[in-house]
């Protein structure tokens, strides 16, 4: 059954049907779902303006008020988790068990900011003389504009919503075009806790530059965050920069290394390589992009995650037991089919998989590829589907070498027994976050960012909450 849903924008603390509209469609099927308001400057405009007569009550509340409410939304959502995890599924096609872990993802954040607001201390500096006394004040940055992918319909908006909204900062929302009812959803809930008007904004669009454009360039907002590629990122950043000098956080693209030393303890780096490189079908920033592999024990791993990896349920992911969902679009598809073909012809090969998928259109086989080099595309870029591609290394110094020949630096993984090596591939790795042993890692308490062309900031942890607030410094003078 398909699960009910809004889907009117939501600007103002009223929900607004659009003179436009346009479709939303299901990944596994190509079938229309829904029809939501394709709004455009104007609207972003207006939402803004709400954020911001919004703002002063919102920031003015003690930060248990704010909690308050932020613990209901949570509340709510934990308690309606199997309707938003259908229409996760239903809009972006992850599997039903993992779209249920997103949406308790999604929820903790705002558990964990509305506790973590209580805690937004400033700090009393040492006096450098008798007659001053200092201190610094955290205060709530202002209007907040987030645009956010397809890939974490409700994580990568509650991610940046909850630490702002706990700061005290009001927020407009630009959800992508792919999946927008989840971000409909979560305003209906949030409306139900309590939120005021304006303090929470959904404006829905096709026209994500028209509306991309106004957020950057509006001088009543302060602080701009975006999850995405790094060629969008980078003009939007720029934009926020050049015209107003706002605050910019950036989440973008990654080319995640997976390293397996010979000392690993192999089923677990089987099981960690398929939990990190086949999550969402590899449609994650921080998904294993490629595995590097220690020459003795390349030929064992491969064959054991060749093995593992064909008994990975491909379906539909609304349908029970499924664990591969569809490619988002069939421009995801192509690039996959042609990122694989590009990689047989110049030399690997498919131990499993390797085309197309049976189940639709826009499903692709769970692959494994062997003999790749480090100038194949398969490793030089994202993929952002289900193919792994298995790269040979001699030496830990090779490893590492490979692994930071990018222009990201995301996540990145390795597997390995020996307690000094870990200490040591950690700190050479040139990676926002690194996991050792383990395939998976996300959570609400962490700071989830990236170094190089990976982006700007943390989301997650106390730094996210951090990246809402302003820093004041106060000088108390006149002291005899
Ligand atoms: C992302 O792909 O950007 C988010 C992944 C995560 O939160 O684990």
């Amino acid at each position: 059954m398909s699960p009910t849903f809004r889907s009117d924008a939501y600007i103002d603390g009223k929900w607004r049907a659009g003179a436009k509209r346009f479709e939303v469609f299901n990944p596994a099927t190509q079938a229309v779902i829904a029809e939501v308001p394709d709004l455009g400057a104007a609207e972003t405009e207006e939402a803004i303006a709400a954020a911001h007569r919004a703002f002063p009550g919102w920031a003015a509340k003690a930060a248990k008020e704010r909690a308050q409410i932020m613990r209901a939304w949570f509340d709510l959502m934990m308690a309606d988790i199997d309707r938003l995890a259908r229409l996760i599924s239903l809009e972006g096609g992850k599997p039903l068990a993992e779209a249920k872990g997103e949406a308790a993802y999604g929820a903790s954040f705002m558990e964990w900011y509305g506790e973590e607001a209580k805690r937004a201390y400033g700090r009393v500096i040492p006096t450098t003389t008798p007659t001053r006394r200092y201190v610094t004040i955290k205060q709530p940055i202002g209007v907040c504009a987030a645009v956010t992918p397809w890939n974490f319909p409700m994580a990568m908006i509650t991610r940046k919503a909850a630490p702002a909204l706990a700061a005290g900062c009001t927020i407009v929302l630009k959800p992508p075009h792919q999946t927008p009812l989840t971000a409909l959803a979560l305003a209906e809930l949030g409306e139900k806790a309590g939120l005021p008007a304006g303090v929470f904004n959904v404006v829905t669009t096709a026209n994500a530059s028209a509306v991309g454009k106004i957020m950057c360039e509006s001088n009543l907002v302060r602080h701009f965050s975006f999850t995405g590629s790094t060629e969008v990122g980078k003009k939007l950043g720029a934009a926020c920069v050049g015209s107003t000098v706002k605050k910019v956080a950036l989440e973008l693209g990654g080319n995640a290394p997976l390293i397996v030393f010979a000392d690993a303890d192999l089923d677990l780096a089987v099981k960690g390589a398929i939990l990190s490189k086949f999550r969402n079908a590899g449609q994650t920033c921080v998904c294993a992009n490629r595995i590097l592999v220690e020459d003795a024990i390349y030929n064992a791993f491969s064959m054991k995650l060749a093995d593992a990896v064909p008994k990975l349920k491909v379906g539909p992911g609304i349908e029970d037991g499924v664990e591969i969902g569809p490619l988002i679009d069939q421009k995801a598809i192509e690039k996959v089919e042609r990122m694989v073909a590009e990689a047989l012809a110049s030399g690997a090969t498919a131990l499993t998989g390797g085309k197309k998928h049976p189940a639709g259109a826009q499903f692709y086989t769970p692959t494994v590829l062997t003999n790749v080099t480090r100038d194949m595309r398969v490793n030089t870029e994202e993929i952002f589907g289900p193919v792994a591609p298995l790269i040979r290394f001699k030496t830990e110094d090779e490893a590492v070498s490979i692994a930071n020949d990018t222009p990201f630096g995301l996540a990145s993984y390795f597997f390995t027994k020996d307690v000094h090596r870990a200490w040591r591939v950690a700190e050479r790795i040139e990676s926002g976050m690194v996991s050792i042993n383990d395939g998976i890692f996300s959570n609400e308490v962490i700071p989830f960012g990236g170094w190089k062309e990976s982006g700007l900031g943390r989301e997650g942890g106390v730094e996210g909450l951090d990246e809402y607030l302003e820093s004041k410094f106060v000088n108390f003078g006149g002291f005899a």
